[in-house]
């Protein structure tokens, strides 16, 4: 189960990102030479919303069988100095809470918004923020400490 969740949880990352990157791209686009705000870039908005609330699921089920979140918070005290472990259990885990609830109010907002432009540039600002925010706490392999595989296909 706990190969399969992080599997899932590993792939699902580059669908938040492409659905964030195109309705970004579209959204600059459409505010920046006020084009008309459409039924397909209100499903595009609403997609990519859906798809980082599908990406918190994994990531919350993940918290709650983790081994290494497990040790996290059974060890508090040791594990807060270790930093992989201290990554998944605070930074990551706080940092993508945090870019998914910035793609929900900007998704949200936007659907408020009653002229065009307004929407587009709601999600262009809201969903540029979040898209900053995940790119700094997801653990690329490159990254000092906390590398992880670009692609994980074992678990499933
Ligand atoms: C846009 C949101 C997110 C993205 C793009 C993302 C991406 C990732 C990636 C790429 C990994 C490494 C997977 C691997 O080892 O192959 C990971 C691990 C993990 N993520 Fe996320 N994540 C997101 C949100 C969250 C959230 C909201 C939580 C919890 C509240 C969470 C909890 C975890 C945990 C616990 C692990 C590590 C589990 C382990 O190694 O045992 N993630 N995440």
């Amino acid at each position: 189960m706990y190969n399969t969740v992080l599997t899932l949880h590993s792939l699902f990352r580059w669908l938040v990102l492409a659905s964030l990157l195109i309705a970004i791209i579209r959204s600059y686009t459409g505010w920046l030479t006020s084009l008309a705000f459409t039924k397909q870039d209100n499903r595009l908005r609403h997609i990519t919303a859906t798809i980082a609330h599908i990406q918190l699921v994994l990531g919350l089920w993940l918290y709650v069988i983790s081994p290494v979140i497990d040790y996290f918070l059974h060890h508090y005290k040791e594990a807060v100095h270790m930093r992989q472990i201290r990554f998944f259990g605070m930074e990551h885990s706080l940092m993508m809470l945090i870019a998914i609830i910035l793609i929900t109010i900007g998704s949200s907002a936007a659907k408020r918004k009653t002229n065009d432009k307004a929407k587009f540039k709601t999600i262009a600002i809201w969903f540029t923020i979040a898209m900053v925010v995940i790119l700094i706490n997801i653990p690329w392999p490159f990254s000092p400490m906390v590398a992880r595989p670009w692609l994980r296909l074992g678990g499933i």
